[in-house]
């Protein structure tokens, strides 16, 4: 059985979903992998380090595409390559079915077994393919690093002797994967943190990391019972906006990462709200690309309004693409190693494993 994975599009996407670590151990478990020329040397892999680990290296991505069992990729495939894809074969990657519908159509049309990764039932068993969960906690990690580095002042109070600087304020809206790590990573370069979520449960979770919890007073709980945030009711929302309120005139950095999965990202700064920071503040909104969390954000652009920088977040994984190619590759081969039977030496498409069920997409 070969594994075969081609290069992404570079324009768009640096992260491969095949590192030399994840490479040796896909093939101790008896497969073969064939990988594209220069398949990932934008990252400074060399070819030659996934050949010491027994990967054979084509020249032509065609050649890959018509000989493997299984293609592994991060996005969907290319229009070209989706051509040259053999019938019958599998596909594992970050598909996102909702926005390359026609892509996927044409690939279940030639009867090929297509898992999305984003599809992942958030159980225990799935928690080391978790694709979402490794890429938002280096998101919320990033969102931090490029906030200070647009920022005009320093972070961390400082006693000097021509004079204090104080700690800058930094509040996160939505305490989720990316949230809590933005929290870790702003108290680790001391700045003073708050957050808030529409899930009491929250609370906690902030608070252990050091960071106050920003209560919307006299509001319903709005966790599903799957863990999840609701959306939100009006009266909810405009107590949120009165709490916001006062929490955006003494905060200089506000990043944004509240997520309702399936729907488009909540709309939490309103035009009135942003207005109310300081000039030299930041929004940072890792919703842009679904819409945004805060007005004037625009998914890939900087705008200022009054004084204030709102960044719109877009491929923040290509700011850190070893980094998220090493996690992603090592989701991918925890997948692999799940879906392969050695004794079979096949994959198995086992429709009773619900990791195997709920990641196949039958149609679109
Ligand atoms: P998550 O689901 O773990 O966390 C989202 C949090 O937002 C949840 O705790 C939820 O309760 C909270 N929330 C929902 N509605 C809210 C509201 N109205 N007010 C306050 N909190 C609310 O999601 P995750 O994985 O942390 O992702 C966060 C965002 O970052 C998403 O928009 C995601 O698409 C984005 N992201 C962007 C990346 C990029 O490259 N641009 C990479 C990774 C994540």
């Amino acid at each position: 059985m070969i594994v075969g994975s081609t290069k992404e599009d570079l324009t768009q996407e640096k992260r491969v979903s095949l590192t030399p670590e994840t490479a040796k151990n896909i093939i101790g478990l008896g497969l073969k992998i064939f990988i594209e020329k220069n398949y990932a040397s934008h990252l400074g892999i060399q070819d030659n380090e996934y050949k010491k680990v027994g990967v054979e290296i084509k020249n032509s991505s065609n050649e890959i595409l018509s000989l493997c069992n299984l293609l592994i990729k991060v996005n969907c495939p290319l229009e070209k390559e989706i051509e040259s894809l053999k019938e019958k074969t599998h596909l594992v990657g970050m598909l996102n079915p909702s926005k390359n519908k026609n892509q996927i159509k044409e690939i279940i049309n030639k009867n090929v077994n297509i898992f999305s990764l984003e599809l992942l039932p958030r159980i225990t068993r799935a928690q080391s393919m978790d694709v979402l969960s490794s890429q938002s906690n280096l998101a919320g990690y990033r969102a931090v690093i490029d906030c200070v580095s647009e920022f005009e002042k320093a972070v961390p109070m400082m006693m000097t002797a021509a004079g204090t600087v104080p700690a800058a304020k930094v509040l996160v809206i939505g305490a989720g994967v990316a949230g809590l790590q933005a929290i870790a990573t702003a108290k680790r370069l001391g700045a003073i943190v708050s957050a808030t979520d529409v899930r009491a449960a929250s609370k906690e979770q902030v608070e252990s990391l050091g960071g106050k919890f920003l209560i919307v007073e006299e509001s319903e709980d709005m966790e599903t019972t799957g863990g999840y945030a609701k959306e939100t009711s009006d009266n909810y929302k405009k107590k949120q906006a009165e709490m916001m309120r006062e929490a955006l005139k003494k905060n200089d950095i506000v990043i944004c990462t509240a997520l309702i999965p399936g729907k488009p990202a909540p709309r939490i700064l309103t035009e009135d709200l942003v207005k109310l920071m300081k000039p030299g503040s930041i929004v940072y909104d890792l919703a842009a690309e679904q819409g945004g969390n805060s007005a004037f954000s625009e998914a890939g652009k900087i705008n200022l309004v009054n004084g204030i920088k709102i960044i719109g977040v877009k491929s923040l994984m290509n700011r850190l693409p070893l980094t998220a190619s090493s996690l992603y590759a090592k989701n991918l081969f925890s997948f692999i190693r799940n879906l392969y039977s050695k004794e079979k030496k096949d994959f198995n498409v086992n429709l009773e494993d619900e990791i195997i069920s709920k990641t196949l997409i039958k149609e679109i």
